[in-house]
């Protein structure tokens, strides 16, 4: 008993899931993660949410640390990359709306898919996934549409103009470039960018002077693209820096055929290359993970408390006194799941909101009554093996009565 106990005091350092949130085309949210995986529909409905559980078959582990949820916006599906430890270039793809995870091949490629939660982007119109890692890397997804087929490569695409060692990934999308954020060196208010469709890295950074309010310090931390209508291509992007001194959108635009070329845009000329000012999250978690509609704004910390803006943003513009709401349900981050958790979340049915862990867990309540609270916060893993441990515990004890 007095090595159970040990074990059991060592379960609390078994890391759970770092959940993250996520659009589909039609602007309907998802968290990704839990216990369950949900959808928690429309931004009209967050006030009172109905969260619809989504099958667990084939979903990832979560067991990676710096999971990144991304939408391929024309294919109606979410690319999960960095949720596997044991795989970490893998990419799992939930299909909307056939409500059906796969996991897509990969080969070659980098060590792992980044050393944060923004490392990576997925480019709108040519479903590259691009990151930096050691180096930068893309994986052309172009074939791969909401399921995932054949192998896709990794490959280097060239060596950023700045040092990678000391850069924690801050990137996103937005108008066919990469901008990143925290780059060390860079002025506040300044992005480097990587121009997409030349595959080119520009050697200056761009400034985005903030309307109304202090420039973006120089700062690691966490970005998504604003989504935009009709499967456009991002303009928007939000930056909230570890600082947590604002909220920042910062738009972009440039012609898709010509990137010095900024007549046509569909926001006012005044906003090309700015920032503009929304309140800082009220969960003040530098490791939360963000999702942007064409309006709103999410983010999900890694307690699994979700907050948001539902009108953060209207034609291209903040809205003035915007203010964060917490939604009143809470994701429970997923503990690490195993082909033994697989087994007891098998259904795919909306009612079936157990997970395997619990399902595990109560099928050897019996035995395992002695472990019920170290039982409650273990992986499915580690479970196991304690439920194992617990039944020869109960044999001795057994055999000692006896
Ligand atoms: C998207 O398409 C709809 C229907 O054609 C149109 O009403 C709407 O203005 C479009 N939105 C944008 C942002 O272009
Ligand atoms: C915005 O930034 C891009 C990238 O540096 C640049 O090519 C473009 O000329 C800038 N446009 C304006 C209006 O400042
Ligand atoms: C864009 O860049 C090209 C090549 O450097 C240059 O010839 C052209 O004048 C520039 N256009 C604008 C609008 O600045």
């Amino acid at each position: 008993m007095v090595a159970f106990l040990a074990l059991a005091a060592l379960l609390p350092a078994l890391a759970a899931a770092v959940p993250c949130v996520q659009f589909d085309a039609q602007f309907n949210l998802y968290a990704f993660g839990g216990e369950e995986d949900v959808n928690l529909g429309p931004s009209s409905s967050w006030s009172s949410p109905s969260p619809k559980p989504l099958s667990s078959v084939g979903r990832p582990p979560w067991t990676g640390t710096n999971s990144q949820c991304l939408l391929s916006q024309s294919n109606n599906a979410v690319y999960v990359i960095g949720a596997d430890a044991a795989d970490a270039t893998s990419v799992y793809i939930y299909d909307i709306v056939g409500d059906k995870w796969s996991k897509q091949t990969t080969s070659g490629g980098p060590t792992s898919v980044g050393n944060s939660r923004s490392s990576a982007v997925l480019d709108h119109d040519t479903n590259v996934l691009f990151t930096i890692s050691d180096t930068a890397y893309s994986l052309d997804l172009g074939l791969i549409t909401n399921t995932a087929a054949g192998t896709a490569a990794w490959t280097t695409v060239g060596t950023p103009p700045f040092p990678v060692a000391d850069y924690k990934g801050t990137a996103a999308l937005a108008s066919n470039h990469i901008l990143y954020f925290g780059v060390p060196s860079t002025p506040a208010g300044s992005a480097n960018l990587f121009v997409i469709h030349y595959n080119y890295f520009q050697p200056q950074a761009q400034a985005y002077p903030a309307v109304g309010g202090s420039n973006f310090p120089d700062s690691a931390g966490q970005t998504t693209s604003f989504l935009v209508q009709n499967n456009t291509v991002p303009y928007q992007v939000l930056y909230v820096p570890n600082d947590f001194s604002n909220s920042y959108v910062v738009t972009h635009y440039t012609d898709p055929a010509s990137f010095n070329v900024t007549t046509g845009s569909p926001m006012p000329a005044s906003l090309i290359n700015s920032t503009q000012i929304l309140p800082p999250p009220t969960s003040k978690d530098t490791n939360a993970a963000y999702a942007a509609s064409d309006s709103s704004i999410v983010q999900i910390d890694t307690k699994g408390d979700i907050y948001y803006i539902a009108n953060a943003v209207s034609s291209w513009q903040v809205a003035p006194g915007a203010s964060w709401s917490k939604l009143s349900y809470s994701l429970k981050p997923a503990t690490a799941t195993t082909s033994a958790t697989a087994s007891g979340a098998s259904s795919s049915a909306p009612g079936a909101t157990k997970t395997g862990a619990k399902g595990e867990a109560s099928s050897s309540g019996a035995a395992a009554s002695s472990t019920g609270a170290a039982s409650a916060a273990a992986p499915a893993l580690a479970r196991k093996d304690i439920v194992g441990f617990a039944l020869g515990c109960a044999a001795v004890v057994a055999a000692v009565v006896l």
